[in-house]
């Protein structure tokens, strides 16, 4: 068992996190013209722009929440005088809105990939895994949240599983921290190592670009061509 918790807790992430710096070295360096999500938009479009919207606004949320909830120590919370109620109230009312934003989203875009013929056989591999990858996490996500927590309520991340989390940054891991957490919890936690892992290999690999460009280049113009052709 201790084996198992070492792999999990120790060697796991370490094996994603460095997939995921190796991976974005490589894909920025030597394969820097494939950074790209290549866009099914001629194909299908209405699926699309539901999808992709919801999808984008609340991970991009739930991201922010992660880097608050993991990486913000309960001390410093403790010291602006915010009570554990009102963080996890605060926590789940925007982790619920912006999850099953995100939950929306994705449901809406692997129903698409699958369900579309034209936008299944022009899919990848990576293109088809992602999306389901990214369902499972965002499914485990939230039902950790609203299934796992209220059901242990002595049971608190920010001094258990956070905590691990920040050892990770310093290379001092304990893995004993995660012996308490609910199992809901540990599976959400490896599927979304896991993603990281995968990210630069995947068109995921696309979020890592801000294309500034576009408000600096000048316009381009397209016209018409209404000349008949010579030919
Ligand atoms: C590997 C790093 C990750 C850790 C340590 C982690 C940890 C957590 C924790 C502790 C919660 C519960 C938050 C609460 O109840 O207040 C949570 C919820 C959630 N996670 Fe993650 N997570 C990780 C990766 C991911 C990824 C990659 C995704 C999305 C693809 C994701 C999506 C969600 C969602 C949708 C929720 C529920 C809504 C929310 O609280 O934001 N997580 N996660």
């Amino acid at each position: 068992m201790n084996g198992l918790n070492i792999f999990c807790w120790v060697i796991f992430p370490y094996l994603m996190l460095g997939s995921f710096i190796f991976g974005t070295i490589l894909r920025f360096t030597k394969f820097k013209g494939s950074v790209t999500a290549k866009s099914s938009e001629l194909l299908e479009k209405r699926q699309l722009i539901i999808g992709s919207l919801l999808f984008h606004v609340g991970i991009i949320f739930v991201f922010a929440g992660h880097v608050m909830g993991v990486l913000v120590p309960k001390a410093v919370t403790d010291f602006f005088g915010i009570s554990d109620e009102l963080y996890h109230g605060f926590a789940l009312l925007m982790g619920g809105i912006f999850g099953i934003m995100a939950f929306a989203g994705i449901l809406i875009l692997t129903y698409r990939r699958f369900s579309s013929l034209k936008v299944f056989v022009t899919s990848s591999w990576s293109d088809l895994i992602v999306d389901v990858a990214l369902l499972i996490t965002i499914i485990l996500g939230l039902s950790a949240s609203f299934i796992a927590g209220p059901n242990a309520p002595d049971f608190n991340y920010r001094e258990t599983l956070a905590v691990w989390a920040r050892q990770l940054f310093y290379f001092a891991p304990n893995y004993h921290l995660m012996a308490q957490v609910p199992l809901l919890f540990k599976i959400h936690v490896l599927c979304g190592l896991t993603i990281f892992g995968i990210f630069p290999y995947t068109r995921l690999v696309h979020a890592l670009t801000v294309p500034l460009q576009y408000t600096f280049r000048r316009l381009i113009i397209y016209r018409a061509n209404n000349k008949k052709s010579a030919w």
